[in-house]
């Protein structure tokens, strides 16, 4: 059964051979490579070897990221690993495994000396945790890797559970840069994707979050929710114009395959209103010419920012250019020293590997020098721009030669043009990027599963 589907491609939307038909449903956003489904098991031993062994002191800078799995409710579209309805108690002892897990990565050579340059709380709800265990996280988490120096510590709020009282203990802790997600300022829209919260409650958030001064505030807006129209889209663009945050992100709904959303569409809910990926697209596109005449510019397929030179988010420019990144808590990733590995998903194992001692890493994948070349190039197109001077010196390779067949047809399709320092994306190419990236791929990896 099919969903419900306002407005069809327009013939400006060619398909290129990374690009099959373009269905509603299964992942869209690609956040590094290889794809998650080609980690094993068989590599997790590479992991204590590295940090145990490590070639040469790093001069790669190092971020930490904590991921948070709670939420009040699931949304329908939401395909983070995250639970609702977990005790507080529970949630307690999550935050001593994390600092526990954190201090196992402390005590290794590789890790014991390295500052942390940038620090990204996710989820899930960060601002779910209660007060005392919010302040206890933060404090337990710097008694062994503290952040003083950071550049930037990033947190995730939703707009229920973003207090004043949390606000203060965020900036108390050093937190710079807090992210709200309002999807949409429609109580209706809202409503019909599972939100729990309405647009007065982000107002309320807001003024908590604008009152402890943080001096970076971004709105996370989603554009094709269920429900959505145009004119919806466009008063919520205007809405977060008006509220004026620094930064704006505005994420293309995808409707990945075990997301409540997809199962109502699988199930034959005819119900549900949604629109094509190109509408998505022209939306976006008409979203990112508001902002930019509001003052904002555009900095990535999903942001814009009201000062380019002191609103930039380190935490994705720096993974985005092959910076090392340790993640904690359950299904989160690292990338350290050319080595991807992602934790196990379930709270119970994580909590009995961290007791035990052992790192809770459930896959791995050790990336060759061209891989690693591919997955830098590819992110830094999703930032619009790729200097390719200094990946060719980084890694010894040409990207233009290496990379010229799919550059070529990206170019035919006017997604790119090759300028004097590098490679940039046209707006239509920005706005379709994750949907092309794979044509940069090993062909072994092009028809592999994203998770
Ligand atoms: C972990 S959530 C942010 C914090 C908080 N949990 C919330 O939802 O307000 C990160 C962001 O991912 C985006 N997101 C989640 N699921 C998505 C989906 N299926 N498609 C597009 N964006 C999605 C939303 O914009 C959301 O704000
Ligand atoms: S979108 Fe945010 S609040 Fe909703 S389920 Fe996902 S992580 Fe939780």
């Amino acid at each position: 059964m099919h969903p419900k589907v306002n407005g069809e491609p327009t013939p400006a939307d060619g398909c290129v051979s990374g690009d099959v038909g373009e269905p509603l449903t299964g992942n869209y956003f690609i956040s590094t490579y290889p794809p998650f489904s080609t980690w094993t098991s068989e590599a997790v031993g590479a992991v204590s070897q590295m940090l145990h062994n490590p070639k040469a002191p790093s001069s790669t800078p190092l971020g930490l990221y904590v991921h948070i799995p709670f939420c009040v409710e699931r949304c329908r579209y939401c395909y983070y690993l995250s639970h609702a309805g977990k005790s507080r108690r529970h949630m307690d002892e999550y935050v001593d495994a994390l600092a526990n897990e954190l201090r196992l990565y402390r005590d290794t050579p590789a890790l014991s000396n390295r500052n942390i340059r940038f620090v990204y709380f996710g989820g899930g709800t960060p601002s779910l945790l209660p007060s005392e265990t919010l302040a206890r996280l933060l404090e337990r988490l710097q008694l062994i890797a503290p952040w003083t120096a950071a550049e930037e510590v990033c947190f995730e709020c939703a707009p229920k559970t973003a207090t004043t009282s949390k606000m203060k203990i965020l900036r108390d802790n050093g937190v710079t840069r807090l992210s709200l997600g309002v999807q949409t300022f429609n109580d209706d829209v809202l409503r019909q994707n599972g939100r729990i919260h309405l647009a007065a409650d982000v107002d309320r958030a807001y003024e908590a979050i604008r009152g402890a001064g943080f001096p970076v505030v971004n709105i996370d807006l989603i554009v094709g929710l269920v429900g959505e129209t145009e004119a919806s889209f466009m008063e919520s663009v205007d809405h977060v114009i008006f509220m004026a945050p620094e930064s704006v992100t505005i994420y293309q709904l995808e409707i990945p395959l075990n997301t409540p959303l997809c199962h109502a569409l699988d199930t034959g809910s005819t119900d549900i209103a949604l629109i094509s990926w190109p509408q998505k697209r022209r939306r976006l596109g008409i979203a990112f010419t508001r902002l930019e005449e509001a003052g904002y510019t555009v900095r990535s397929a999903y942001s814009a920012v009201r000062d380019e030179k002191k609103h930039a988010f380190i935490y994705q420019d720096a993974l985005y250019h092959g910076a090392d990144l340790l993640g904690l808590g359950v299904a989160s990733f690292s990338y350290l020293d050319g080595l991807h590995f992602q934790n196990v998903t379930s709270d119970k194992t994580y909590f009995e590997h961290v007791r035990c001692g052992e790192l809770p890493i459930r896959r791995a994948y050790e990336l060759d020098n061209e891989e690693r070349l591919i997955r830098e190039f590819i992110l830094q197109l999703k930032l619009g721009h790729v200097d390719v001077d200094r990946l060719r010196n980084r890694f010894g390779v040409d990207p233009l030669g290496r990379f010229a067949t799919p550059l070529e047809e990206l170019r035919q399709n006017r997604w790119i043009q090759s300028d004097a320092d590098g490679v940039t994306l046209s707006r239509e190419g920005l706005l379709r990027v994750d949907r092309f990236l794979r044509l940069f791929y090993r062909s072994c990896h092009r028809n592999a599963k994203c998770s």
